[in-house]
């Protein structure tokens, strides 16, 4: 069969923006993109720039953008894309500076893994004692563990990331999945899971997250980056560390919810800034807005019938679970 490959290509010596260029090339049975890639540029131009080493779903340097998705061109199959969309149309990760043709830029992604510092910090012999040699750790009863070290670095998450794309001080999917890793890991020092849960309080943290779920869509070792965030801001809240805008919108919302059966729009906001006199001066633009425009509900609000019986059940959850 023949097919038209649609590459985005760039060299920046002589290109100033990228532009499509179209590969004819005769395709076999069960040829994965990477396969369509390297004939392409064995056969058609030796110019074309891209980057793999293991071909199978292992070293994570195939990432690219592959129909509008970040995949790993070694195990997208040409059949499954051109089913499901009808052409191959193949571009660079986006959010990552382009290097040449379908290479990025993997420093910004790799500043962001160093800034949680990926490596154990153990406790004291002393904090070991009862955890078996080899280490619980790698049959640890917390099954988030293994799927967070499953991580092959490929920058998809990052890629996909809706946050990332507007703001690059954004830590990332990929580097808060890695602090996760440690955060599951038994044998990190407690004083040591604390400092790295408050560094990550900072403004490009783990609050800043959407949870949008696109890194979980793109990933393709099933890391599920979002839910490490999330890991990681329960364990937060766990630990008392409740000053940023986020945490206290949670806490926020679930106090409303307990008191009134319900979210107060009027209230909330309150909940989140406090009393702060720069924080109320910051919201107020908006509330003036949602109360010109009829927006803004009965601050004293009334609380939803059957309240009781919502009550009782969210007591009953938070003793089963203490943070909910
Ligand atoms: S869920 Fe959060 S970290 Fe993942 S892609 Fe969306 S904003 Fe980024
Ligand atoms: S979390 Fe998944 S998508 Fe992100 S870098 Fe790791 S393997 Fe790739
Ligand atoms: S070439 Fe290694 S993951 Fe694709």
């Amino acid at each position: 069969m023949r097919l038209t490959f649609t590459i985005q290509r760039f060299n920046p010596e002589v290109d100033s923006t990228p532009h499509p260029q179209e590969f004819r090339l005769d395709v076999g049975r069960g040829m994965t993109v990477l396969d369509a890639l390297i004939r392409i540029k064995n056969e058609c131009d030796g110019s074309l720039a891209l980057r793999y080493s293991c071909r199978s779903a292992i070293c994570g340097s195939c990432s690219m953008t592959i129909n509008g998705s970040e995949k790993l061109a070694c195990r997208t199959s040409l059949r499954k894309e051109l089913d499901r969309h009808g052409h191959i149309v193949v571009a660079p990760l986006r959010n990552l500076p382009v290097i040449k043709d379908l290479v990025v830029d993997m420093a910004p992604f790799w500043e962001k893994i160093h800034d949680v510092h990926p490596w154990l910090v153990p406790g004291s012999r002393h904090s070991h004692e009862g955890v078996p040699a080899q280490m619980t750790a790698w049959g640890h009863a917390n099954p988030q563990f293994h799927n967070v070290d499953a991580c092959i670095m490929c920058g998809a998450c990052v890629a996909a990331c809706t946050v990332y794309e507007v703001s690059k001080g954004f830590a990332g999917p990929a580097a808060l999945a890695k602090a996760d890793r440690f955060l599951s890991d038994p044998r990190e020092a407690p004083s040591a899971t604390r400092a790295r849960l408050s560094a990550l309080q900072s403004e490009d943290g783990i609050w800043d997250c959407t949870r949008c779920n696109f890194c979980v869509e793109v990933c393709p070792k099933d890391v599920k980056p979002m839910e490490a965030i999330i890991r990681l801001r329960r364990a937060s809240l766990e630990r008392g560390l409740t000053t940023t805008g986020g945490a206290r919108h949670i806490l926020g919302f679930a106090d409303l919810v307990e008191q009134q059966g319900r979210l107060n729009e009027a209230i909330m906001p309150l909940k989140v800034v406090g009393f702060a006199p720069r924080g109320l001066l910051r919201i107020l633009p908006l509330g003036l807005k949602m109360l010109f425009k009829g927006k803004v509900p009965n601050p004293l609000g009334h609380a939803i019938s059957g309240l009781s019986h919502l009550q009782a059940l969210i007591r009953r959850v938070r003793r089963a679970t203490p943070l909910a």
